[in-house]
């Protein structure tokens, strides 16, 4: 573990993956900067040929694969994963692309210290092909969010949200590169709230230590 220069340790955080892994890039990134209240202490992929674990090893991070396929079921594979991530000493659990189902066994476990990305602006659209589904309801408005990670799917206190407008001749790929810059963005914004002790949930709302009102900030694009 490093130190930092006001004395805090710190926090042992895991990304977990199951492909590209961009979000863990720019977590990693982060982490790398001086004082930033996490390291980034394991990169677990329940995939092998997750393309995101070569940037991790690349980065000196321990990396673990648990392949969902060995455990009889998610009540097993999380037990595997909970045991994991407490014989690393990890403190935070950072969802990354991580496209398996949590049971609500382990989502407790972690409560108010597993946090996710999501690419849209929840409660809406929730699931997968966001960026597709925005496009066809016609909001003028899209984004992405970071939030406390709950037993129901892209459910959970939101911690930061960037909101990204529809252009006119937007398509689903301009628009998820855009969402996806947001999204980087905003998730070490996240982590490092989380990890520097600056959240409470209260009622299912977050309280940001320090910023008006409680309230995040709202991100809204660099153009
Ligand atoms: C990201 O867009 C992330 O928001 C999304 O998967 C992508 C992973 O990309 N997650 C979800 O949809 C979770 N419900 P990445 O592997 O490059 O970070």
């Amino acid at each position: 573990m490093t130190g930092r220069s006001n004395g805090a340790q710190p926090k042992r955080t895991a990304v977990l993956i199951s492909g590209r892994g961009s979000n863990m890039a720019a977590l990693v990134r982060a982490a790398e900067q001086p004082d930033f209240p996490a390291e980034i202490a394991l990169v677990l992929s329940n995939r092998a040929d997750a393309p995101g674990l070569d940037f991790a090893k690349e980065h000196g991070i321990p990396t673990l694969v648990l392949s969902h396929k060995d455990y009889s079921d998610r009540v097993a594979f999380d037990a595997a994963l909970d045991a994991h991530l407490k014989a690393e000493g990890i403190e935070i659990v950072c969802l990354a692309g991580f496209m398996r189902l949590l049971t609500p066994w382990l989502v407790e476990r972690w409560r108010d210290r597993m946090i996710n990305v999501h690419p849209s602006l929840l409660p809406s659209f929730k699931g997968l092909h966001t960026h597709e589904r925005a496009l066809e309801a016609g909001v003028r408005v899209h984004g992405c969010t970071v939030h406390f990670v709950r037993a129901e799917m892209d459910e959970g206190p939101i911690i930061l949200q960037a909101v990204v407008p529809i252009e006119a001749d937007d398509t689903p790929d301009a628009l998820a590169d855009r969402v996806l810059a947001q999204e980087h963005v905003i998730y070490p914004k996240g982590l490092e709230l989380l990890a520097s002790g600056r959240l409470t949930v209260a009622e299912e709302r977050v309280l940001i230590e320090g910023a008006r009102g409680g309230l995040a900030p709202l991100v809204l694009p660099v153009v």
